[in-house]
């Protein structure tokens, strides 16, 4: 039978003061610079990934493009035109089988090529060999624009032999198997940067890019000489080689959904974390992304539903069968409950009854349950706001538009609030910003940085033809 304390007690371990969130910010900045220096890397949490991309776009971009987008729950390919800042876009969802989530590299890759011919078929451009970005939503070490090598699986996929290769290898091979479709991939990138640069296309001043989405990451502009790591990078031309004419910058892959993999969060953590955390498929890692991300976030309430009715606290005491299967409460559902304001109940009762199958509930159970539901986004919403005031105290900035995706952000009804009086809290007020929805920065993002490098490369060819001709005169 259940105690004295009562659920809003329990879970009080789910709040995070100011105090806490000003210490985990200074956590992370500390975890931020040592990902960026070349003897600490190794060792950070926060890898701080170079992604190559110096610029976003000015406005001229043009063309047709091919985009991949793998690293959500869904695979897309994406035919898109731009022309300057208009652009058109046409798209199609593939699902990727767990099978497949779980096998071969060779199994996965085959597939996206498979898809991306059927696409291509449909679209009726086959016969051409069309510029591609490639967004491919996992942690990568980039050794340039089109070489990037997984260094591991995040969010459910587990593929075996593509930890440690380059993906855009993996790709050119598989379509080179099919021999029916030809492709020019001229960028691979992350969704966060896709997000950027999707939103910079219209606000210029937009230089971070963030994702609460399957999972939780940011990208933001970084200056070159703060990035050790790519300390050979400059605008001061080196001997032998011709001048880097991009500006001083970079845009930098955070991957902060690794913050706390080294046990520094702890003390935030509950014990409902650390069981969703053991019994995962990547177990110790993504610790700050398991307390924020869709993937996870349905299923902490889970755990803690569970955990509370077999101590008495909810529903008499009896778990329905549905209530043990794990990740069946997705957080979508979380969403739904936090729909219901003012002691309204419509939505969690239909959740409860969907999800789990129960459909007598008293009124404190329902009150409960959002409860819980409220305080597992309010704490996701807290940090992820936390790690936004942290890059925007870093980069100094007087104004930065954050673009902004993912379905978390989406669709859950408080989140976007939450985050702009939490980011505002622990921002030094000097800097403003602005939370700015990103128009499908996966794929468009693709595109654009695939258009910028075209056109980079057009650029190279006429400029080497034009010293060729100086050269026969
Ligand atoms: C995971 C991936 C990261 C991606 C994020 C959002 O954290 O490791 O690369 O940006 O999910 O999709």
């Amino acid at each position: 039978m259940a105690s004295t304390l009562n659920v809003e007690q329990i879970t009080r371990e789910l709040l995070v003061s100011n105090e806490q969130l000003k210490q985990i910010q200074q956590l992370l900045e500390q975890e931020m610079d040592a990902g960026l220096g070349v003897a600490t890397n190794e060792k950070a949490d926060i890898k701080m990934y170079p992604t190559f991309v110096r610029d976003v776009p000015n406005g001229t971009e043009k063309g047709k493009f091919l985009a991949l987008d793998l690293g959500g729950t869904n695979f897309r390919v994406l035919l898109i035109e731009l022309n300057g800042s208009q652009f058109e876009m046409d798209n199609e969802i593939y699902a990727i089988p767990q099978e497949i989530m779980l096998g071969t590299g060779q199994q996965l890759f085959d597939h996206i090529a498979e898809c991306l011919a059927h696409f291509m078929e449909r679209r009726d451009v086959k016969q051409y060999c069309l510029p591609l970005g490639f967004t491919f939503s996992f942690p990568c070490r980039q050794e340039g624009l089109t070489k990037a090598k997984l260094v591991r699986w995040t969010k459910g996929f587990r593929c075996i032999g593509v930890e440690g290769a380059d993906v855009v290898e993996l790709l050119r091979e598989a379509i080179k198997r099919r021999r029916d479709i030809d492709i020019d991939v001229m960028a691979v990138l992350n969704d966060t940067t896709g997000t950027l640069m999707s939103c910079a296309h219209k606000k210029r001043d937009c230089a971070i890019g963030l994702i609460i989405g399957t999972g939780s990451n940011a990208c933001y502009m970084e200056t070159l000489d703060r990035i050790e790591t790519c300390s050979h990078l400059t605008n001061r031309p080196l001997p032998g080689q011709c001048e880097d004419t991009d500006p001083d910058q970079m845009i930098i892959n955070t991957e902060w959904g690794a913050f706390g993999d080294n046990g520094v969060l702890n003390f935030i953590r509950t014990k409902w974390d650390h069981e969703l955390d053991e019994f995962s498929i990547n177990r110790g890692n993504q610790i700050f992304e398991k307390m924020i991300s869709g993937m996870y976030m349905g299923e902490i309430v889970r755990r803690i539903l569970v955990d509370l009715t077999r101590r008495g606290y909810l529903f008499k005491g009896r778990c329905s069968n549905k209530m043990i299967v794990p990740y069946k409460f997705g957080t979508n559902y979380v969403s739904l409950v936090e729909s219901d304001r003012n002691g309204a109940t419509i939505q969690t009762k239909w959740v409860l009854n969907e999800v789990f199958g129960i459909n007598e509930v008293s009124d404190e159970d329902v009150r409960n349950v959002q409860l819980i539901c409220q305080r597992v986004s309010t704490r996701a919403a807290y940090l992820v706001s936390t790690a936004v005031a942290t890059l925007l105290n870093r980069m100094q900035r007087e104004h930065t538009t954050v673009g902004v995706d993912g379905s978390v952000y989406r669709h859950h009804p408080h989140f976007h609030n939450i985050m702009v009086r939490k980011i505002r809290e622990l921002t030094d007020p000097k800097y403003s910003f602005d939370l700015m929805l990103s128009e499908d920065g996966s794929g468009r993002g693709a595109a654009l940085v695939a258009a910028v490098a075209h056109r980079q490369k057009l650029q190279k060819l006429k400029e080497a033809q034009l010293a060729k001709q100086l050269a026969n005169l």
